[in-house]
């Protein structure tokens, strides 16, 4: 598919005071000379404060980044993550049709997309909220299919799990990612069933513990920043 500018775009972008500040401590973490290393950091907030990338923003990132238009457009252009074109108000869904999401089911994902978005990628559903597009492996292929919403994972999906996660989204819920059939992360569904070498059962997210001490946050499809991790921690119903 050719990723191409939209024919429409605003005059202008600047980032917010909040996210400036925290796109000018990103490029601290560059040495002098190499804050250009900071471009996907930066292409991404911009992304998330409007929703999708602009021609505007693009050049702006660029100019803080001091690079020439061209090479931040070349990474904007690049990468399936940047969206060029408007997206839904309240989500737009990147559903995975690589081979093990393919054959659990993510045609029928699809199916459900077109049915209550739009018939076609990219295009906004009726009331603007939604969009979809079909992606290429997100490396969740343990617990396919799935979908990528904002930052989230949506997995072990069924057309019913699906649908329903959609009709809490268009109601303002922002429903816990992750596995969607009571799996905690990729363990058995039937229970564990490795030993480790004293023969006692692992712990079904060991890397997932470790992950827990990075520290870092995660911005959600409502703007919240939360914990990495939390959204595994939370309630079911959050
Ligand atoms: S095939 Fe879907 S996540 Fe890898």
């Amino acid at each position: 598919m050719l990723r191409r500018l939209h024919p429409d775009q605003p005059e202008s972008f600047a980032f917010t005071s909040e996210n400036l500040a925290w796109a000018e401590a990103q490029m601290t973490k560059y040495p002098k000379g190499r804050q250009a290393s900071a471009i996907i950091a930066l292409l991404w907030r911009a992304q998330e404060q409007e929703g999708w990338l602009t021609r505007p923003a693009i050049e702006h990132v660029a100019e803080m980044l001091d690079m020439a238009y061209m090479r931040a457009l070349e990474v904007a252009t690049f990468y399936f993550m940047f969206q060029l074109a408007p997206v839904g108000s309240v989500a737009h869904i990147q559903i995975c049709g690589t081979t093990s999401c393919m054959i659990c089911g993510a045609e029928d994902l699809i199916a459900v997309c077109k049915d209550k978005i739009a018939r076609n990628a990219h295009e906004l559903s009726a009331d603007g909220k939604f969009s979809w597009e079909e992606v290429e492996c997100l490396g969740a292929c343990a617990n396919a299919p799935m979908a990528q919403i904002g930052k989230d994972y949506y997995e072990d999906l069924t057309t019913e799990s699906f649908a329903a996660l959609l009709d809490r989204m268009a109601a303002g819920e922002v429903p816990a990612p992750g596995p969607q059939n009571g799996r905690f992360a990729s363990e058995p569904k039937a229970g564990l069933s490795s030993l480790d070498v004293d023969g006692d059962k692992m712990p079904s997210n060991a890397s997932v513990g470790l992950a827990t001490d990075i520290g870092d946050t995660l911005k959600r499809i409502d703007g919240t920043e939360v914990p990495l991790l939390a959204p595994w921690n939370q309630p079911a119903d959050v």
